[in-house]
């Protein structure tokens, strides 16, 4: 049955069938929340991309809708954005309506088998019935290509001091800023990345920029992805913090941070229109093994969707993130609630098979003085999927080094590592944990980690042990079964 298959994630957004990658044109109208996606809809693997589309009304629930847009003579439809041109500043909106404009790159394969640099362009097509269906501008491209072979991704906002359009675009190794009066006509502003500043394992992708305003801090943000070169392998996205005055984006400092040191985050991106809110949404899987996870009729799923906002630490402003609260909605049942509880050795807390529940899980616990802790997920054949904190190094970590199947990448069976970036002395984590992942926001979401498995059996068990000899005393740990939205 169609959403019920082996690791079909139950309150995480995934296609119906074959390939998806990057969530694009994030953007709200009219009471809908529309996702738009990467999408190769003749295929489980990467192939000729469109964009796919779902739409929600509480971001929890999503529900896909046909094909938003097609490959053209212009080649494949790449990574983009999407606003709402509310003033009508294009001009593309018949009198009394209003256009949903997409801005997304016209990637040309051919030109690309060419070796051919320029075949990355800007492009742009609009929507007047809410997003059911798109009309591509006549006269595309909107930015040629100015030699770059890597020129990808438009993120474009309304930047409302100067009146204007801003485009921020992956040129290679450093992010390009655009301005514009109408969306149709762009001029180039600045330049910001280069090999002196941010992580350059991997070719720049997916920018994104805005602004944080906050009672106690405010700042830009600017969201890099890059591939490879993430803090645990392959692709993440990293991101500064830093000023924009219309024109040019400044960083705070030339420090590395990432949104998420798990391996399955990527090219996230956040919501257009949605007035003070941040909301980030990435793709959770990896180009290391994103085409090879044993999954059918489908591959891909995204993250939840994730408040962003801004806290400081060590007197700096680091971005945290936390799952919207939206998902509580979600929440079935209360399966453990404790207070003060010491634990010496191990402590069991859930079986899911015994409570009858889905095994989609939240949970969330706090320590008053920070220890070694791990949470174990397993399943009786002894695969399981750890997530602890290791005091001496003072790192969390995921370890899904015996998930259960590892064989189809090399890569997969890993450790993945996180520095705790609070000095706080004490501490509170958010599980989320459905069918095949799981999401770690630690102190508040200034740690974030995100990473998918494969068990051959449904991880039905949930315990928490002590690290080393000591015993661990939690101040409260609650574990709530969720709902599935699909
Ligand atoms: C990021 C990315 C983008 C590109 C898209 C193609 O994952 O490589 O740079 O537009 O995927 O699907």
């Amino acid at each position: 049955k169609l959403y019920s298959e082996p690791y079909r994630p139950q309150f995480h957004f995934s296609p119906k069938a074959n390939w998806m990658n990057d969530p694009n044109g994030l953007v709200f109208h009219n009471g809908t929340y529309h996702m738009f996606f990467q999408h190769n809809p003749t295929g489980i693997g990467f192939g000729p991309m469109h964009w796919g589309h779902a739409t929600s009304q509480d971001l929890v629930h999503w529900e896909e809708q046909p094909l938003a847009l097609f490959p053209d003579p212009l080649g494949h439809i790449f990574s983009g954005s999407a606003v709402v041109d509310i003033n009508n500043t294009s001009g593309l909106a018949p009198a009394g309506l209003t256009a949903i404009i997409a801005i997304y790159t016209s990637h040309n394969p051919e030109f690309a088998a060419q070796n051919r640099t320029d075949v990355e362009r800007q492009s742009i097509a609009f929507s007047v019935d809410n997003g059911k269906t798109f009309v591509k501008y006549e006269k595309n491209p909107v930015l040629p290509n100015p030699g770059i072979r890597d020129f990808r991704d438009p993120k474009v906002f309304w930047y409302a001091l100067q009146e204007k359009w801003v485009m921020a675009l992956a040129a290679q190794d450093r992010i390009h800023f655009y301005s514009s009066k109408n969306l149709l006509q762009w001029e180039k502003e600045s330049e910001f990345g280069g090999p002196s500043i941010g992580a350059h394992g991997g070719v720049w992708e997916c920018p994104d920029l805005f602004l944080i305003e906050q009672k106690d801090i405010s700042k830009w943000v600017l969201l890099v992805s890059i591939n490879p070169g993430g803090p645990n392998g392959g692709s993440a996205t990293q991101y500064f913090t830093g000023a924009f005055d219309g024109k040019t984006f400044t960083a705070d400092s030339k420090d590395i941070n990432w949104v998420d040191y798990g391996t399955d985050n990527y090219a996230g991106v956040t919501w257009s229109n949605v007035g003070d809110r941040h909301l980030f949404l990435g793709w959770m899987s990896n180009w290391n093994y994103g085409q090879s996870v044993p999954t059918e009729p489908w591959r891909g799923a995204m993250t939840v969707p994730r408040d962003l906002s801004l806290k400081v630490a060590n007197e700096n402003a680091y971005l945290v993130s936390q799952p919207i609260p939206e998902l509580n909605s979600l929440i079935e049942a209360e399966l453990v609630s404790l207070n003060e509880t010491t634990v010496k050795g191990e402590l069991k807390l859930v079986d899911t098979k015994r409570e009858n529940s889905t095994g989609l899980l939240m949970v969330n616990f706090e320590l008053a003085e920070v220890a070694e802790w791990s949470f174990v997920l397993e399943n009786d054949l002894g695969e399981q999927v750890v997530v602890g904190y290791e005091a001496s190094s003072r790192q969390l970590y995921v370890d899904r080094s015996s998930s259960g199947k590892l064989d189809f990448e090399i890569q997969f069976a890993d450790k993945m590592k996180a520095p705790r970036i609070s000095q706080d002395g004490s501490m509170d984590v958010t599980l989320l944990i459905d069918v095949a992942s799981i999401e770690m926001f630690a102190d508040g979401g200034l740690t974030c980690m995100t990473a998918i498995f494969f068990p051959h059996k449904p991880l039905n068990l949930l315990s928490v042990r002590s690290g080393g000899v000591g015993s661990l005393v939690l101040g409260s740990v609650r574990v709530w079964s969720l709902n599935s939205t699909v």
